[in-house]
Formats: C-alpha cells, sequence, structure tokens
C-alpha cells in the first residue's frame, strides 16, 4: 500500500516508520524543512527508544522517506494520515484544529483517485464530519472517505505499543475504507491484536474517554495514597490488593507527583469543553484535572518539609525532569510546578535528567543542571526523585550520603524502600506510607543526630 503521514512528529514519525515496517510504502510529509533534512540525515528530533533504528532499517530498503512536497506524495496514494498536533487552545483549552483543518485543506488539493483520509490526530467527536465537509467544498466530485484511526502509543514504548496494540480502533462509514485499513493492519493481525470497528464519532470519543479515565485511575491512587499516609496503611500493598481484581487491573495504579505529558492534561481539558458544549459535563474529569493541579505543588510543599521546612538560599537537588522516564519531553511535566514551588520558596535548584536537560534548560535558567545525579547532589539539603529513569533505582547511596548538606531523600515514585536507603543514614520520604512520611522522618533526623552524639 501507498501510505501518506502527514505531520511527522512524535505520532507521524512513530506510525510511518512502523507501517514501513509491515511491508507498505510510507511518505512522511512535514512543512518543517529542517526537520525533513534532519529526518534525512538518518537523525531523529525526538528520542523514542527503537525509532531511529526501526527508520533506518526502513529508509535503507527504500519504504520509508520524508519530504516537505505534500503535493507529490498525496497523488496515487492508498491512504493519507493526518498525524498533526492538536495542542490547547490559547484561551479556552479546546482542540485547537487548525492545524488538522488546514492538512484537509492541502490533501483535498492533491487528492487524485480513490484515497482514504485518515485521522490519526487527537481530534474532538465530529472532527471527521467536518474534514469530511472541507474535502467536499475544496475538491467536488472527489472519491474519498474520512476515517477516524486514534493512536494509543504511550512515549518511551511507543514502537513496542504499535506493534503489540491492546486493541486497533478504526471509525469507519463505508465498506471500502473498511476493506483498505484492513490490508493497512493486516500484519497485527498475526499477533492476535483485535481491530474494533465503530462509528467515526465513537472512534474519536474512545480516544478521550481511554486518556481521561487512565488520568482518573492515576489520581485516584494518588488521593488513596494521601489517605494512606494519614491511617497508616501502604499505598503499594493496596494498590495489588485493589489491581488484583481483574475488572480493575493492576496497570497506573503506581502514586506519584501527578500525571503531566502531551496527552493527558490537554485531552482531560478538551473532553471537558467537549462535554460542557454538549450539556453533558463529565464532572469526574473536572474533578481530576483539579486534584492533579493542585498536587504537583502539594509535592514541592513535601520536599520543604522533608529538608528541615525551611529552604532559603538551601539547595534542593532534583533527579528526573521529564513527565516520564525514556522520553526526553518536557510538556506538562510535573517538575515544572515543583521546581517553580521549591524557587519560590527560596530554594536553589540543581538538577539532573538523563535525556531532558536540553529542553529543560529553556525553561529555567536559574536551575543549574549537571551532567551526573552526583554532581546535582553536592551539598544539596534533600535528593528528590521526580521521574523513574531506570539508572535511579541503583544510586550509589554511601557516595550521595557523603556529599549532600542532609541525607534526606524525597522519594516521589516509590522507587527505594525505607529499608534500603536508612543503612545509608538518609531520612526518607515517599509516597503513600505512613513509615515515610515527614514526621517520621523527623523521627528518623533525630535518632540519627543521637546516634552522632554517642560516636
Ligand atoms: C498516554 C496514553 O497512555 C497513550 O495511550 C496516549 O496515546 C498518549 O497519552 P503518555 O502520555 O506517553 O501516554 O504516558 P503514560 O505512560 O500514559 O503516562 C501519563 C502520565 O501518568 C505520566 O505523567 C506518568 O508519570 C503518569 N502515571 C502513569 C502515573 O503517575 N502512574 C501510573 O501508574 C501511570
Amino acid at each position: 500500500m501507498r501510505l501518506v503521514m502527514i505531520g511527522s512528529g512524535y505520532v507521524g514519525l512513530v506510525t510511518g516508520a512502523c507501517l514501513a515496517d509491515f511491508g507498505h510504502m510510507v511518505s512522511c510529509v512535514d512543512k518543517d524543512a529542517s526537520r525533513v533534512e534532519t529526518l534525512r540525515r538518518g537523525a531523529m528530533p525526538i528520542y523514542e527508544p527503537g525509532l531511529e533504528t526501526i527508520a533506518a532499517h526502513n529508509v535503507r530498503d527504500g519504504r520509508l522517506s520524508f519530504t516537505t512536497d505534500l503535493t507529490g506524495s498525496v497523488k496515487g496514494a492508498d491512504a493519507v494520515f493526518i498525524a498533526v498536533g492538536t495542542p490547547s487552545r490559547r484561551g479556552d483549552g479546546h482542540a485547537d484544529l487548525s492545524y488538522v483543518y488546514q492538512a484537509a485543506r492541502e490533501i483535498a488539493m492533491a487528492l487524485q483517485g480513490d484515497t482514504i483520509v485518515v485521522t490519526k490526530s487527537t481530534v474532538p467527536v465530529g472532527t471527521g464530519d467536518e474534514v469530511e465537509c472541507i474535502v467536499r467544498e475544496t475538491r467536488q466530485g472527489s472519491a474519498f472517505s474520512v476515517v477516524s484511526n486514534p493512536e494509543f502509543l504511550r512515549e518511551g514504548s511507543a514502537v513496542q505499543d504499535f506493534k503489540h496494540p491492546d486493541r486497533i480502533v478504526v471509525g469507519v462509514q463505508d465498506e471500502r475504507a473498511r476493506a483498505v485499513m484492513t490490508e493497512i493492519y493486516r500484519p497485527l493481525f498475526l499477533n492476535k491484536s483485535p481491530i474494533l470497528f465503530t462509528s467515526r464519532r465513537s472512534a474519536e470519543l474512545i480516544k478521550y474517554a481511554s486518556n481521561a479515565f487512565l488520568a482518573m485511575k492515576v489520581t485516584f491512587i494518588n488521593e488513596i495514597a494521601d489517605l494512606c499516609e494519614k491511617v497508616d496503611a501502604d499505598v503499594r500493598e493496596v494498590a495489588l490488593g485493589l489491581g488484583a481484581d481483574n475488572r480493575i487491573g493492576p496497570k497506573f495504579l503506581h502514586p506519584g507527583p501527578g500525571f503531566g505529558g502531551s496527552c493527558f492534561p490537554k485531552d482531560t481539558v478538551a473532553l471537558v469543553k467537549t462535554a460542557q458544549d454538549h450539556n453533558s459535563p463529565v464532572r469526574l474529569i473536572e474533578t481530576t484535572i483539579a486534584i492533579n493541579e493542585v498536587r504537583k505543588r502539594a509535592m514541592a510543599r513535601r520536599i520543604i518539609y522533608a529538608a528541615g521546612g525551611n529552604v532559603r538560599g538551601k539547595r534542593i537537588a532534583i533527579f528526573g525532569l521529564t513527565f516520564k522516564p525514556n522520553t526526553d519531553d518536557m510538556r506538562e511535566a510535573p517538575s515544572i510546578s515543583i521546581i517553580q514551588a521549591l524557587q519560590d520558596a527560596g530554594a536553589h535548584v540543581s538538577a539532573y535528567d538523563p535525556k531532558g536537560m536540553d529542553q529543560a534548560r529553556e525553561l529555567w535558567p536559574d536551575v543549574s543542571f549537571h551532567a551526573s545525579p552526583y554532581e546535582a547532589a553536592e551539598n544539596a539539603s534533600a535528593i528528590c526523585i521526580l521521574t523513574e529513569w531506570e539508572q535511579f533505582r541503583a544510586l550509589d547511596l554511601q557516595r550521595l550520603e557523603k556529599i549532600v548538606a542532609q541525607p534526606v531523600l524525597v522519594d516521589l515514585r516509590n522507587v527505594y524502600s525505607e529499608e534500603e536507603v536508612k543503612r545509608f543514614g538518609f531520612a526518607y520520604s515517599a509516597i503513600g506510607s505512613r513509615s515515610r512520611t515527614p514526621a517520621h522522618i523527623a523521627d528518623l533526623a533525630a535518632a540519627r543526630e543521637r546516634l552522632v552524639e554517642a560516636v
């Protein structure tokens, strides 16, 4: 099949490279000539594990190419995917569809023959109808179908997710489009991935409902974690027992500093807006958003408390800045609000992140960035693990204890256990267990002082 990807961002690139890997001929189009140039050189503009290898392999075999020429690519294509951004619109939080509609107009101008226009971008219910109108108005009499085919790719494991999806959702209105979409995804049927055909509007809503549900699940366990601290329970045990119920499932029950990223924050707000517009408010999601916002600054207060209650003029070391591991993406990362709140309290923030520091430098000229966690931790009154990068699971705590001003570890991802860090003299604050609350840290710190005095 001849396929075209309009937009060579995160979704377009991963989808394009993986579809080429299935044997299709894929042309990835982008308006940004320098991005296309970078891609042609074999470099990836984003960090995504496995993507560079798969792209290089398919470029070499002639199945994957990059271009700025939309018109030439769309001519004679079997399917054209719209994979452009739908950011939050400034001012009202609705999804900004201007890039989608612009792409639809340009595709319409270039269409020849019977082509399927597939919306990959996350778009509100009814966008497919609008795309159809745009194409029809621009090219009266042309043969085309508009399909909704949302993606469910997680950053950091997008290639894996593409190749082993829980489901493929395809919102189609006609048999021919259904047949083409079946052909495109045929290799996945070998992996027994189910394809779910729905109406176009249902497909559009499935994407928002999925992200909103997951954001709600994370927020739920975050609140249960807070309760655990108050009632002397351990959230890890609670999550285990809760997730063992098949109806609930064990995933997305890891408490943390709040959800972030390029999807959950913007998609939850967009769903709330759509629901309000249709006079059918989704109050659970409205509340989820509000809880998540408050949580991030609460995490900063937790760090300040653990560091002794006053961080003015003190150094706080932050390990991990990106919204999750295995990505360089800083969009809506909890670190943004947390670092702001620490700086508001007068702290000097020193930070280390394996992949996100280039992007982070643009956000905070006054944060000091370091080449390793150990450099960042020098003279710190508290270390905070904010993102659970694999390399933070094996920190040399003995070395860290020697270089910090005060051995306090605030573990916002529950990477360690208290037993592990206590052996190295650290006071420990984690999420969702009473034994790790600031009160306990104070006890530990007092015990440590007694120990030092005794020695
Ligand atoms: C998400 C969806 O999972 C994906 O299907 C969709 O296509 C895009 O949005 P992504 O944003 O890459 O993917 O990240 P995800 O792994 O879903 O995590 C989202 C946020 O929730 C992160 O901030 C993460 O740290 C947080 N999270 C996730 C938790 O705090 N606890 C969990 O148990 C899971």
